[in-house]
């Protein structure tokens, strides 16, 4: 196994995302292009390494082949999601060999949970990389880079052993990228879920005082953040050290956040099922801002398999927490994780499976194929499902979950939701908003109306998103 540190929760595996910081040292101007895989926390992740760079003199590269340091900010959740990685590392080798011709140099740095569970292999595998650097070490990126600077680009430094809690030795995040922001307010899990690498990864959970959090929070709201999702592996797992000396919750810190003029909503995510407590529904029933939408990865509905998992709940447990849940908020839609094909799973298994989420009508749900990562208890598992089951599972669940998300879309047309105008659309004179449930709305309206939260009346709904029209006359 991969020596203990950090990691991710991807609901997208392997969904990419861009960003791109600029700066100045000395006058010296350096390009920076960070290529993000996975989930949120691996977002926010790339955010504080852009701020972290800032003061060596990075600008933004829009592409890799104008950058001085490329980083590719890994996921390792899925095989599929690692191996991107690999290939990626190709087209960097052969950029970084045409830079090199020109006389040019190229750091390529690898972070991530890739970077923390497959260091070695990276080394082995890639020499074009000049650093990799797991996600407890991202406070050190700064001197890291200067060192591989200094070597030209031909040194090759691996930093993989946690040192230090990193949240004590980053920044605090500088401004949002829009109206919606990330922070991360916990790491790592202690849950060990059979197929699971995150505890390997991103290491033993850890909650970031609230102190930092809501000063973080407070620097957001000050950039025009209206919006804040509090990210973490186990967030409702969240503990972290209150001002008075005491633990708080998750319930706590929201109420705490929701004091703050200015922020309009509060979500959370991601959840497990036995971490929701009674302060927690609570703040659904009584905080206005925490938003009415939540992520529960369910990942099976079957008793059998959940005990294989080692999840610690039944379908009972799960559904008697959706009950508690939207008896304090009876507006609520949820969303969850589930995997189909894990070891031992049957077909009288996946068929519960098909039931509890025909019964509990989620309005988003991410499925994904078992996939063994090396090192986790479900890999080594003698009983395997054959690729030939794992498929026909996943396209019959996804039908399903296809229909309940275009069901759900299509109960919001004549309602008028209040929608935070996010950023622009593709088309001229569109914006792109957000509904309460997380919906991508599309409205005719002039850009500057983007931060606002105003009432739009849905006319109409497609599986993955809403359109609909200002309706200012309405009272949400
Ligand atoms: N194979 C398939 N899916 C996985 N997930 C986590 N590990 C694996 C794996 N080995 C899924 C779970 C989790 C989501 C982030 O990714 O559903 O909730
Ligand atoms: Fe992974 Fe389970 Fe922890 Fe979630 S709770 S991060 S699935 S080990």
């Amino acid at each position: 196994m991969p020596s203990p540190a950090s990691c991710l929760r991807s609901r997208s595996g392997g969904a990419m995302t861009r960003s791109t910081i600029t700066s100045t040292e000395n006058g010296v101007t350096r390009r920076v292009y960070v290529k993000t895989y996975g989930c949120q926390m691996n977002v926010y992740d790339s955010m504080r390494m852009a701020d972290l760079l800032a003061p060596l003199g990075f600008s933004k590269a829009e592409r890799p082949q104008d950058a001085d340091l490329v980083i590719l900010n890994t996921c390792h959740i899925r095989e599929k999601a690692s191996e991107k990685v690999y290939s990626e590392l190709g087209v960097m080798r052969r950029l970084k060999t045409a830079k090199a011709e020109r006389g040019a140099r190229m750091i390529v740095a690898v972070t991530g949970c890739v970077a923390q569970a497959e260091g070695a292999e990276i080394i082995h595998r890639a020499r074009c990389v000049d650093l990799v650097v797991g996600p407890q070490n991202y406070h050190r990126l700064p001197e890291l880079v200067a060192k591989a600077l200094r070597a030209g680009g031909d040194g090759m430094i691996e930093t993989n052993f946690p040192t230090e809690p990193k949240f004590d030795f980053l920044p605090k995040a500088v401004a949002p990228e829009g109206v919606t922001a990330f922070l991360t307010i916990q790491e790592g899990c202690d849950k060990f879920c059979s197929f699971c690498v995150v505890p390997y990864t991103r290491g033993a959970e850890y909650s970031r005082p609230a102190m930092q959090i809501l000063g973080e929070a407070r620097q957001l709201v000050r950039g025009g953040a209206r919006e804040i999702t509090l990210l973490g592996q186990n967030v409702n797992a969240y503990h972290g050290e209150g001002p008075d000396g005491r633990v708080w919750t998750l319930g706590e810190l929201i109420r705490r956040l929701a004091e703050l003029p200015g922020l309009a909503r509060i979500r959370y995510t991601t959840s497990h099922p036995r971490d929701v407590d009674d302060d927690l529904v609570a703040a659904h029933r009584e905080v206005p801002q925490l938003m009415p939408f939540l992520h529960l990865p369910v990942q099976s509905g079957s008793d059998r398999v959940l005990a294989i998992m080692n999840r610690r709940y039944t379908t009972y447990e799960y559904r008697r927490t959706v009950e508690r849940l939207r008896s304090a908020r009876s507006d609520l839609a949820l969303s969850t994780d589930l995997i189909v094909g894990h070891p031992g799973e049957k077909d009288e298994d996946f068929r519960d499976t098909l039931d509890l989420v025909g019964e509990i009508q989620f309005a988003q749900a991410f499925s994904f194929k078992y996939s063994p990562r090396p090192g986790t208890p479900a890999a080594s598992a003698a009983n395997q499902v054959p690729e030939q089951a794992k498929s026909e599972r996943l396209a019959a669940l996804q039908t399903l979950i296809v229909t309940q998300q275009r069901e759900f879309n299509l109960s919001c047309i004549g309602r008028v939701l209040p929608v935070l105008f996010a950023k622009a659309g593709k088309h001229e004179g569109q914006i792109v908003g957000r509904s309460p449930y997380l919906q991508s709305v599309h409205i005719a309206a002039p850009r500057y109306r983007i931060g606002e939260i105003a009432p739009v009346r849905i006319t109409a709904a497609s599986t993955n998103s809403l359109s609909g029209a200002i309706a200012e006359a309405f009272a949400i």
